[in-house]
């Protein structure tokens, strides 16, 4: 990876959104002008990750990691700091020459290749719904009520009829049928002498990743043969259980909202948008998987389940959901009416009723006892037992004590049992959960705590004494309000600092024509510890109360300590002098002992 122009970097850094980017991995919420969030760097219960939009920078209060979007990326995806900054250019649409060696030109070329090439076979499809041959497909989507705005969002398309169309169009583009194969597009033929479009007279709809790329297709029928629909097989780019059809086009409504709903089928997705529902995703039609959750946990932490009310396997469904919850996310389960999916469900009923129904949703418990009493009502002890131990997981998930008081009395209620019957049961469940994670050592989040230790920099120690948190309540000062600095450098020098790092900062300071207003371009001139350091001086609460008198508090500490070093020096100097016999040089350090021990000397706070 080759050189990149800081006036490059500043630009990628100015057209990028910090809370946006690290949203893809973290789950951020609002409190005040800043987001807080689990950090991503180490093992935590309780959110002592920041990130600050107006600074455009990240800051952890429990592991110290720190610094601007890049360094985010850098830290999360193991980046170097000219590959962090290619990704975001990319995001951004910012252009970087590309002055690196020609063997990474090829090398990336060949990455981007298979997308390219999906790309091309989606439009190719997307042209063909919308030419002559695509009218039938035409009709039958827009008997389903897809519109033409509809379809370009979705980027529907049609396959044609006819064994070769797609393969004839791509060779013709210069593809290779062998990678088209590994893609998935095409088959080879019985004897292995040719190959053959996989999808024919089909409905497209193209699936994207959640960078909105595309890697796979499912492709339904028109006439009713089978399958309904046909997808792509695994492939290097398509792995089911890593998708969500729609997710790139829902993620914003699905921040906005709280939740996002997970559907089963392509064409729930794309009905619920016709409505203007975008908080949605389907899950291509299996159980939600481990992966697919934590794709959603980037944006919220509550997951509404709308699957097919005749769904087969509702039992290994809430297995599912349990899963979801010792995740870390709220589940609810929504029952449309009359056994519909959602989108025959949305060609009666519009938002309101819909939201309506959202707000019906079942939590987990009430689910998991609405399907057992909707099964046969348990009425021997052994059967209510059974149904008990099914949901004293879910009300150890219940954290407000009034909630699980309440659900502890609903499970009562539809059991037919006294609350006592529950709540002891619920307690031997508990006692017996926390002997097991004592016995199997199931206490890693205090173990292996701090996934990275270089970020664990506990600044404390480094500011042991009183002129260093001096020099840090100084920068911080100077930082909430730059009026101040004025005052600093009439005062104080690069040379007062002893800190290290805050001493390089203050240096960084001083340099004018400098953004020191942008946090986040600043960082740009510190190395990784500095970073930090500077993150947490724009991250930590500065003590409130009168600015200025702390300002000249903190001027005359560093003073006062930096001028006590410096009589150390010149008494051992003077020392020398004197056993030297050097008369002028002994009378000049006394003359300088003097007008230091008036620094030293000032009254302090
Ligand atoms: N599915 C699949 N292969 C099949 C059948 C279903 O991949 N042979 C997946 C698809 O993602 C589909 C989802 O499972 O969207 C739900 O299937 P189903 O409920 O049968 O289809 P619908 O979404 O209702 O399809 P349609 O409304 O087009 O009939
Ligand atoms: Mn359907």
């Amino acid at each position: 990876m080759g050189y990149i122009p800081d006036e490059v970097a500043e630009e990628v850094l100015q057209k990028s959104d910090i809370v946006q980017v690290v949203s893809e991995y973290v789950l951020l919420k609002r409190s005040g002008k800043n987001y807080f969030g689990l950090c991503p760097f180490h093992q935590e219960d309780t959110p002592s990750f920041s990130v600050a939009p107006d600074k455009q920078i990240f800051y952890c209060f429990g592991c110290h990691a720190g610094g601007n979007v890049f360094k985010f990326l850098m830290l999360k995806e193991g980046l170097s700091y000219p590959e962090a900054v290619r990704r975001l250019a990319q995001k951004v649409g910012v252009y970087i020459p590309q002055i690196q060696g020609s063997y990474n030109i090829q090398e990336q070329k060949k990455k981007q290749r298979p997308y390219k090439i999906m790309a091309a076979a989606a439009e190719f499809f997307h042209q063909n719904l919308l030419g002559p041959e695509g009218l039938a497909a035409r009709n039958y989507l827009q008997n389903r009520d897809v519109t033409g705005e509809i379809i370009k969002t979705f980027q529907i398309g049609y396959a044609p009829a006819g064994w070769d169309n797609l393969i004839k169009y791509l060779t013709s583009k210069g593809c290779k049928e062998k990678e088209l194969e590994r893609l998935g597009l095409i088959i080879k033929n019985r004897q292995g002498t040719s190959y053959y479009d996989r999808f024919r007279n089909r409905v497209i709809l193209p699936i994207k990743d959640a960078a909105g790329r595309i890697v796979g297709f499912g492709g339904r029928t028109l006439d009713g043969s089978t399958p309904k629909y046909l997808n792509t097989p695994e492939t290097s780019l398509f792995n089911k259980r890593h998708l969500l059809y729609g997710l790139h086009l829902s993620r914003a409504a699905i921040r906005d909202s709280g939740y996002a709903v997970v559907m089963e089928g392509y064409m729930d997705v794309v009905a619920a948008h016709r409505l203007g529902i975008k908080n949605v995703v389907a899950s291509l039609g299996t159980a939600l998987t481990r992966e697919q959750v934590k794709l959603l946990m980037r944006y919220t932490d509550e997951i509404v389940i709308a699957y097919d009310a005749d769904a087969a396997g509702v039992k290994a469904a809430i297995r599912g959901l349990d899963l979801i919850q010792q995740m870390g996310c709220r589940v609810k389960i929504l029952q449309i009416p009359d056994g519909k999916d959602p989108d025959e469900y949305f060609r009666l009923n519009g938002v309101k009723e819909w939201n309506k129904l959202i707000k019906s949703a079942y939590n987990l418990i009430d689910y998991k006892l609405h399907v057992a009493v909707a099964e046969r009502i348990p009425t021997t002890a052994a059967e209510k037992i059974r149904v008990l131990q099914q949901v004293l997981p879910n009300l150890a998930h219940i954290k407000d004590p009034v909630d699980k008081e309440e659900s502890i009395k609903r499970v009562a209620s539809v059991l037919n049992v006294s609350w006592e019957t529950v709540t002891s049961e619920f307690k031997r469940y508990i006692a017996k959960q926390e002997k097991n994670v004592v016995k199997q050592g199931k206490i890693w989040v205090n173990t292996g705590k701090f996934v990275n230790n270089t970020h664990n920099t506990n600044l404390n120690t480094h500011l042991t004494d009183a002129r260093q948190q001096a020099e840090y309540l100084l920068l911080g000062l100077i930082l909430t309000d730059f009026n101040l600095f004025s005052i600093v450098k009439e005062q104080i020098t690069i040379d007062h600092f002893q800190n290290k790092e805050l001493k390089k900062i203050f240096s960084l300071l001083m340099q004018s024509n400098l953004p020191v207003n942008e946090p986040a371009r600043l960082m740009q001139r510190l190395d990784d510890k500095g970073q930090q350091v500077l993150g947490r001086l724009l991250s930590e609460k500065i003590p409130a109360g009168n600015k200025l008198s702390a300002l000249e508090d903190c001027i005359k500490i560093i003073k006062k300590q930096a001028g006590k070093r410096r009589q150390e020096e010149l008494l051992h100097q003077l020392k020398e002098a004197e056993q030297l016999g050097d008369q002028k040089r002994v009378i000049e350090l006394l003359q300088e002992l003097q007008q230091l021990h008036h620094t030293i000397n000032t009254d302090l706070p």
